[in-house]
């Protein structure tokens, strides 16, 4: 008979993804949620600017929706072994946004994805914490492929997209509307990071 696990087991953390890593980029800190981000987190999805391309709908959250979607964030590194990180700025710890991994049951793929709070626009950080994401996906995770799922019109979101690598790899019907599928390979992956490294640091 297949030995089924103790719940002490459980707890002893059997299951994958209990261990969330930090990775740290030259302006940015990626770690776990804590319960004191919620204010933050809350604040960020309560912003019509932010949820407006969200694959959720355009509707703000509430806090009660922000609370339940970081036990869901932290719930799927625990099963999946791998989820989204909050995003600290460096020099002063406060919180830009959420940058990481989202596969839930059903999804068309492992995505990479990123929000921040507007007042962090427009810096390059989406960027710069998805491709320390990117590599973790990549060399530790040891994933073929990672895929981004974006509303056609999400511009900011598809350049960001484009400055990882990514490629369009056409539409799907997902949540009942079109989204544009973009994704990149491990070995363009590769490539791209040789070529990147080869030019030097700095440049986006
Ligand atoms: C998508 C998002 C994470 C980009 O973050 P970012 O750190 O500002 O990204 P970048 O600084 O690299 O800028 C990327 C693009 O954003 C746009 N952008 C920059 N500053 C902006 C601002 N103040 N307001 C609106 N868009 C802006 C520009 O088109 C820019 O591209 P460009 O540099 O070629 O002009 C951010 O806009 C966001 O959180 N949006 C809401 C959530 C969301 O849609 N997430 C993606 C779901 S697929």
């Amino acid at each position: 008979m297949d030995h089924k696990a103790t719940d002490e087991e459980y707890s002893a953390a059997h299951l994958p993804g209990i261990e969330i890593p930090v990775l740290t980029t030259e302006r940015l800190r990626l770690r776990s949620f804590r319960p004191e981000d919620l204010d933050d987190y809350a604040a960020m999805y309560a912003d019509p600017a932010v949820v407006r391309y969200l694959t959720g709908g355009p509707e703000p959250w509430d806090r009660a929706r922000a609370w339940r979607h970081m036990a869901f964030l932290l719930g799927h590194w625990r099963l999946g072994g791998a989820g989204i990180w909050a995003v600290e700025h460096r020099e002063t710890g406060a919180f830009v946004g959420s940058i990481g991994f989202a596969a839930p049951e059903g999804w068309p793929g492992f995505e990479l994805a990123w929000t921040l709070a507007p007042r962090w626009w427009g810096n390059g950080y989406a960027t710069e914490g998805a491709r320390a994401a990117l590599a973790y996906a990549f060399e530790v995770l040891e994933k073929e492929r990672i895929i981004s799922l974006i509303y056609p019109e999400n511009h900011a979101s598809i350049r960001v997209a484009e400055r990882l690598g990514e490629r369009p790899q056409g539409l799907l019907r997902h949540f009942g509307r079109d989204m544009l599928r973009y994704g990149i390979d491990r070995e363009d992956w590769r490539r791209l990071e040789a070529q990147r490294k080869r030019k030097g640091r700095g440049s986006p």
